[in-house]
C-alpha cells in the first residue's frame, strides 16, 4: 500500500471527467487501498481517484473518523439514482483545497448505485454528513469540485488564493 500525492487545485485533472471502470481486478483492488490509505493519511473523509491523478470512477468515503473503526466505503462507477427535495448544509473542505472551507447545500438524502471491489452492485441510502460525502466524491469524478456550488463571489475569492498559492509553490 502506498500514500499516494494529491493533486491541488487548479491541477487541471480535477476537472476532467473521469472514466467507468471496466475490469474487477487486482489493479483495482490494490488501487483502492492506496486511496483509502492516502485518504486516512490526509485525515479526509474522502478520496476520488482524480485527486490522486487517476481518471476512473472510483471513490472512497469514511465519516466515521474513529482510528480504531473505521468506516470505509469504496465506490466503484458510482451514481445517485435518487435524491432528497430535502437539503441540509455543511461546512465542506477538500483534500484538493488545503485550508478552504465554505457551506454548501445539497441533497439530504441521496440513494447511490455502486460496484464493489469484485464487480458486485450495491444500494446505498445515505443522509447527513456521509450524504453530503458522497455527492462531493461523485462531483470530483466528473471534474465538479465543492466550489462550483457556492456564490460566484466566494468562488473567486478560494480560486483566487488558490492559484496565487500554487504560484508560490513553483517560485
Ligand atoms: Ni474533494
Amino acid at each position: 500500500m502506498a500514500v499516494k500525492e494529491l493533486s491541488i487545485y487548479p491541477d487541471p485533472v480535477l476537472r476532467r471527467r473521469c472514466l467507468e471502470v471496466k475490469a474487477f481486478d487486482e489493479e483495482l483492488g490494490r488501487f483502492l487501498d492506496d486511496l483509502a490509505e492516502s485518504m486516512y493519511a490526509h485525515k479526509g473523509v474522502g478520496l476520488a481517484a482524480p485527486q490522486v491523478g487517476e481518471l476512473i470512477r472510483v471513490a472512497v468515503v469514511d465519516v466515521a473518523q474513529r482510528e480504531d473503526t473505521p468506516v470505509l466505503i469504496e465506490l466503484v462507477n458510482p451514481e445517485i439514482i435518487e435524491a432528497s427535495e430535502e437539503v441540509c448544509e455543511y461546512e465542506e473542505g477538500c483534500l484538493s483545497f488545503p485550508g478552504e472551507a465554505e457551506l454548501v447545500t445539497r441533497p439530504a438524502r441521496v440513494t447511490v448505485r455502486a460496484w464493489d471491489r469484485e464487480g458486485t452492485p450495491f444500494e446505498i441510502v445515505a443522509e447527513g454528513l456521509l450524504a453530503t460525502a458522497i455527492q462531493h466524491e461523485i462531483d470530483h469524478l466528473d471534474g465538479i469540485v465543492f466550489i462550483d456550488h457556492i456564490s460566484r463571489l466566494k468562488r473567486n475569492l478560494i480560486e483566487r488564493r488558490m492559484k496565487k498559492k500554487a504560484q508560490e509553490a513553483v517560485s
